[in-house]
């Protein structure tokens, strides 16, 4: 079982590391300082900035891992019984609660993104086990997460976090980037 200390023993051991990239924009500031030293964490740092994930194998169902600043983040497409029962959930019954709606991006209800460190001391929940709640089991205390990425029981006080991602087409996101703003209308005005 890998704590977030383990990440790198973590990659290499267990994750599909699925299409994913770093950005054009933070390549191109890497190249314009190739004299800074080597150890600069900044470089670092920037490099890892965004992560680009190709959806587009990805089917209905699957979750996929991919890294983004150096954490492993869980992209599931959800099936049309996992988004129902993830928005059928009353909220006040959670414990940490927040609506579905508030952890996806509207009219991309099949993409779930979360990172992938469970809330309670950061393992990362297996994705061979769904829990009782079908999202994720933690199985190092017992931590089960639902189809939404919500803690609904065991020790963990917090629902899997949601990172910022940007959809750039439609089977294409860039995690570390936030979201379009929606659409305005004039309509009517
Ligand atoms: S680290 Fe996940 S349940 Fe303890």
């Amino acid at each position: 079982m890998a704590h977030a200390h383990d990440d790198a023993d973590v990659t290499r051991r267990d994750f599909i590391y699925v299409a994913a990239s770093g950005m054009t924009a933070a390549g191109a500031v890497a190249t314009a300082i190739p004299f800074i030293d080597q150890m600069n964490p900044a470089r670092d740092t920037l490099a890892l900035a965004t992560t680009e994930v190709d959806l587009a194998s990805v089917t209905p169902g699957q979750s996929i891992t991919v890294m983004w600043r150096k954490k492993p983040v869980f992209v599931r497409r959800r099936t049309p019984e996992e988004i129902k029962a993830a928005q059928d959930v009353p909220v006040d019954a959670l414990p940490d609660p927040q609506a579905d709606s508030a952890r996806v991006q509207s009219g991309k209800e099949e993409w779930l993104v979360v990172l992938a460190n469970c809330t309670h001391l950061g393992c990362v929940p297996d994705k061979g086990n769904k829990g009782e709640f079908g999202g994720w089991l933690c199985p190092c205390h017992g931590s089960h997460y639902d189809t939404s990425g919500r803690i609904r029981k065991g020790p963990a006080p917090l629902n899997l976090a949601v990172p910022e991602f940007r959809f750039i087409s439609d089977t294409k996101i860039v995690i570390g980037e936030a979201p379009a703003p929606a659409a305005t209308t004039t309509e009517g005005a």
